[in-house]
């Protein structure tokens, strides 16, 4: 399948401090963020990143505290700008843009979901998700009914007259998400959006935003700090350390063949059989006369050993679209729960 382009971003670099193009020589003869920090006293906030990033796609950007994700994110609607590298939005490098029509693009073809929700106190739900719509002179007769729509689909309909201060924390983040889709934007950037949440409201916004997407197919980047977050939400992940990707690509992948111990170390706690799907570990190759059943290319492996009951003599036809697809014998599933480099650690 082809996927068009909507972001990419090209050989970009951040650098903070006085004279960042001359640290920028220093960084691409190799200097990594500590020294440059001790020796030269600049900040390294990206180095040389590349990454497309799909139409219709959830691209998330993760990595730990620090490691530069606000610093890409807001390289995208120019609240920075590079000290080296592209931008390139919709085929045209944004860097190239006069004010006028970065003013457009942030307009109408961005929309931003903050940690802090960012929403206007004095103003009603309502006034809140028709910002964008109002900001672009759309008259308030016709921006309330939009509000009202998609304060609808984001299950708060009826709170249009409500101020923000009387909602919960997941019911104002709710209203920002209604006022992101309110703008009618093809692209959404959320930095951290769910953060700020309890874990169980987590949850319930994380099922939302997937609920949405699989309808409106919005180009969403989405940064976390949180890999269980990433592993949910990412159709193309992309981690970063210091300022660096060290890896990217679907979820699926990253998980079976972590591309160094930093990774490796990364999703050793996570729960493989929750988050690793059938199409993963599934042999396209044989599907036997005798089979225990059918599975889904979709499941999850838990789903397929609780099915199995454990028993490790079943192997399951594989389904896609209601064609078979492939097999999947249960010592397969036992051998993709064991981390790569567990297996090769020996016995303690
Ligand atoms: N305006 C700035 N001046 C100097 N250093 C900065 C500035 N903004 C960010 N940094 C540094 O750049 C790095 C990346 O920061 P940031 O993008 O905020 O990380 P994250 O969002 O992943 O926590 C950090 O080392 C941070 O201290
Ligand atoms: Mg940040």
């Amino acid at each position: 399948m082809n996927k068009t382009i909507k972001v990419s971003i090209r050989n970009l670099y951040k650098i903070f401090g006085d004279d960042p193009l001359a640290a920028l020589e220093d960084v691409k003869a190799g200097m990594g963020k500590a020294e440059l920090l001790e020796t030269r006293n600049h900040v390294l906030g990206l180095n040389n990143i590349n990454v497309d990033m799909a139409e219709g796609e959830i691209t998330v950007i993760m990595g730990l505290s620090g490691s530069g994700k606000s610093t890409l994110i807001r390289h995208l609607n120019r609240l920075i700008e590079p000290t080296a590298g592209e931008v390139i939005v919709n085929g045209v490098n944004i860097l190239e843009y006069n004010e006028e029509q970065l003013r457009k693009m942030r307009r109408e073809n961005m929309s931003m979901v903050f940690q802090k929700f960012a929403l206007l106190p004095h103003r009603s739900v309502a006034e809140n998700t028709a910002m964008a719509l109002a900001t672009r002179g759309i008259p308030a007769s016709q921006y309330t009914s939009e509000a009202e729509k998609w304060l609808e689909r984001v299950g708060l309909g009826g709170y249009g007259d409500h101020h923000p201060h009387q909602l919960s924390g997941g019911m104002q983040q709710r209203v920002g998400i209604a006022r992101a889709l309110a703008s009618n934007s093809d692209i959404m950037l959320m930095d951290e959006a769910f953060s700020a949440l309890d874990p169980l409201i987590r949850t319930d916004m994380q099922n939302l935003l997937l609920e949405l997407q699989a309808e409106l197919h919005k180009t969403i980047i989405f940064i976390t700090h949180d890999l269980d977050e990433a592993l949910k939400l990412a159709d193309h992940l992309v981690i970063l350390n210091d300022g660096q990707v060290i890896q990217q690509g679907e979820p699926q992948d990253i998980l079976l063949n972590p591309a160094d111990p930093y990774i490796e170390d990364f999703v050793a706690d996570i729960n493989r059989a929750r988050v690793l799907r059938v199409r993963s570990v599934m042999d396209r190759n044989a599907i036997p006369d005798e089979v225990s059943g059918d599975i889904d290319v979709n499941d999850n492996l838990e789903s397929v050993i609780a099915k199995s009951q454990g028993a490790l003599e079943h192997c399951y036809r594989v389904m896609s679209d209601g064609k078979p697809v492939g097999s999947l014998a249960m010592p397969a599933v036992m051998r993709a729960l064991v981390p790569a480099h567990a297996s090769h650690t020996g016995p303690l």
